[in-house]
């Protein structure tokens, strides 16, 4: 049995990654300030394997205290404000939580020379912008484009870079579009699989920003959630890896499978495309293949209905 601090716990990856921890007999504390996250999503899991604050990463006080009285084994870093909209109305504060909250962990664990087994740092594809090269290897050009990419882009290289020089095993994780159960549909930029699911549950029409012709490598949570296991468990340290599938389809054809898995029809209304939306995203995943062996379990359609099945 290991001790984990997981920061975002309750939140979309979060939760499914300590659901996955505590099935498998880990410890598990969570930080999370609820702005983003549900306390719900945690109903399901065994409560006497979890200690839960409500607390935010940015109580820096309080993260020095409990990361020094603790004695984590694991660190992974999900908490962050993940709306990208919200980091471009708001580039300082989320600039605190997404960059400089994460780099207080990382001087904590210096500082007081902790001895952790690993610290998982969640990164984005976000990091990558709009180049037009694919598919995005992580030695693609990094171009952020938002407040949150240079965040998530700069946390990453701090955790990197604290390793090299201070000799903490760290590594970070760049997603692609992520979908599964608890992720939050509430906001026009949720993810968009979230927001299918929720007009098909509730007879809403969907809106398609473009032509539904924008390519992606839409990734169930569950193949996440094991990738970041295997990186955890793995030799390997002061790197950085993609997790997708591999696999690209269009959001046209994401709401064809969704009707099929559903057994029902989607309205749907067209509209001009998002200003800034990047028109193909997808991963090449050879270097985590290679790496620690990862293998998706879940193509689309599989993915769509593990999410249904899991949702009710
Ligand atoms: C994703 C990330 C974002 C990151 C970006 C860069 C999520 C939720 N977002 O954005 O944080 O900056 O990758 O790689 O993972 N769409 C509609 N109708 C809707 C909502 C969305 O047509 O109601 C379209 C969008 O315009 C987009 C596609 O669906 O073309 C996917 O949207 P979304 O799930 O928001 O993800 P990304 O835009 O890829």
């Amino acid at each position: 049995m290991d001790k984990y601090l997981v920061t975002g716990g309750a939140g979309f990856i979060g939760t499914n990654l300590v659901a996955k921890l505590v099935k498998e007999g880990n410890e598990v504390v969570i930080i999370d300030d609820l702005s983003m996250g549900k306390k719900e999503n945690l109903a399901e899991i065994d409560e006497n394997k979890i200690t839960f604050y409500d607390e935010t990463i940015t109580n820096y006080a309080f993260m020095e205290n409990l990361l020094v009285k603790e004695n984590f084994d694991y660190i992974v870093l999900f908490g962050a404000v993940a709306s990208v909209a919200d980091s471009v109305e708001n580039p300082y504060t989320t600039h605190l939580i997404n960059q400089e909250a994460n780099v207080n962990i990382y001087e904590v664990i210096r500082k007081h020379n902790l001895k952790i087994k690993k610290l998982l740092f969640a990164s984005s594809a976000a990091v990558y912008g709009d180049n037009p090269e694919l598919p995005k290897k992580e030695n693609s050009p990094i171009e952020p484009l938002t407040p949150y990419a240079i965040d998530k882009f700069a946390s990453e290289r701090f955790a990197m870079i604290y390793g090299h020089l201070y000799n903490i095993p760290t590594v970070a994780t760049r997603c692609f579009n992520v979908y599964g159960p608890h992720q939050n549909p509430e906001s026009q930029y949720s993810g968009v699989i979230s927001i299918i699911q929720d007009c098909l549950e509730n007879d809403k029409t969907f809106t398609v920003f473009g032509d539904g012709e924008q390519l992606r490598d839409f990734t169930y949570v569950d193949d996440v959630v094991n990738a970041m296991c295997l990186l955890l468990q793995s030799d390997v340290k002061w790197d950085v890896f993609n997790i997708g599938t591999g696999n690209v389809v269009t959001l046209n054809e994401v709401i064809k499978t969704f009707e099929k898995t559903m057994g029902k029809h989607l309205d749907v209304v067209y509209e001009p495309e998002r200003k800034g939306d990047i028109k193909k995203s997808y991963a090449d995943i050879s270097k985590i293949i290679s790496t620690v062996a990862y293998q998706p379990k879940y193509d689309l359609q599989a993915g769509l209905k593990a999410y249904m099945e899991n949702s009710r």
